[in-house]
């Protein structure tokens, strides 16, 4: 494993992700997408903020401009974060699960999910964030283990078990913690939904280990995540009526704005 991803100290909030991770990061050629890419879209936003996003994989505009979700899904995105009183240069921080764009946006390949986690951990790892909202299946399956699920999961919080976070591939704790009070109390069993992880590649040697590079619980804020509907997902759905996937994501996304008044206020 290349040095500067094995992690022993934790990282102080707020230090600056774009600088020495988003060169090394920006070097990477751990798969094969570094060979069609432009840029390395490695986040934006605040990286000393308490929330982040996860997205998918950079798309056309993405990888032109370096930059996650500038695109339409992008400018939805903004508009909906607007609407629930998310600043997205000051409240939050922007990355994606994958940092190369797939040809053709053809969603990225376990092998390649799993070249990519590291820098995603080490994203984490330093900007310790309070809450992590999972935009779409992909950051669910590739964060939590859970392969489908995401229209039932959205705006439920999760929580990870001490320990559990990324950690083994194995292990598939999630927990639920209180909801808000318009929200239905069901307790999922995670065994009811099909465990996965991405596989490793066999033959490589730079495969995760998870065992090496697991954030451990002493660098972990108490995390809440929450999952909420792909922004891509939402322009297919335009409709922003009650009920709509829209308007439910608007709904979750003022559910984080709450949560973070909250944490600022010391609730949390
Ligand atoms: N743009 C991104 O940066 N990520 C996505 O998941 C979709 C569009």
């Amino acid at each position: 494993m290349p040095a500067h991803l094995s992690r022993s100290q934790p990282v102080p909030a707020g230090t600056d992700l774009t600088a020495d991770l988003a060169a090394s990061c920006g070097q990477c050629q751990r798969c094969e997408l570094a060979a069609s890419r432009q840029q390395v879209v490695v986040g934006r936003g605040n990286p000393a903020a308490r929330l982040l996003l996860i997205g998918e994989a950079p798309g056309a505009e993405e990888d032109a401009s370096g930059q996650p979700f500038v695109g339409r899904a992008g400018r939805l995105l903004e508009q909906l974060l607007a609407e629930a009183g998310l600043d997205s240069k000051r409240d939050l921080y922007i990355a994606n699960v994958i940092k190369c764009r797939p040809p053709g946006n053809r969603k990225p390949s376990r092998a390649e999910i799993a070249a990519c986690l590291p820098w995603l951990e080490q994203q984490i790892a330093r900007q310790r964030p309070a809450l992590i909202g999972l935009l779409g299946a992909t950051a669910l399956e590739a964060l939590l283990g859970l392969k489908g699920g995401i229209t039932k999961l959205r705006g439920q919080w999760l929580e990870p078990l001490a320990g559990s976070f990324l950690s083994t591939p194995e292990t598939h704790n999630v927990a639920q913690v209180p909801q808000q009070q318009d929200q239905p109390r069901t307790t999922h069993q995670i065994g009811d939904l099909p465990n996965h992880r991405p596989n490793q590649p066999a033959n490589n040697p730079e495969a995760i280990n998870r065992q090496t590079i697991a954030i451990q619980p002493s660098n972990l804020q108490p995390i809440a995540l929450m999952p909420l509907l792909h922004p891509s997902y939402l322009l297919r759905n335009p409709s922003g009526l009650e009920g709509s996937p829209k308007w439910r994501t608007l709904q979750d996304l003022r559910l984080l704005r709450l949560r973070l008044d909250e944490l600022a206020a010391g609730q949390g």
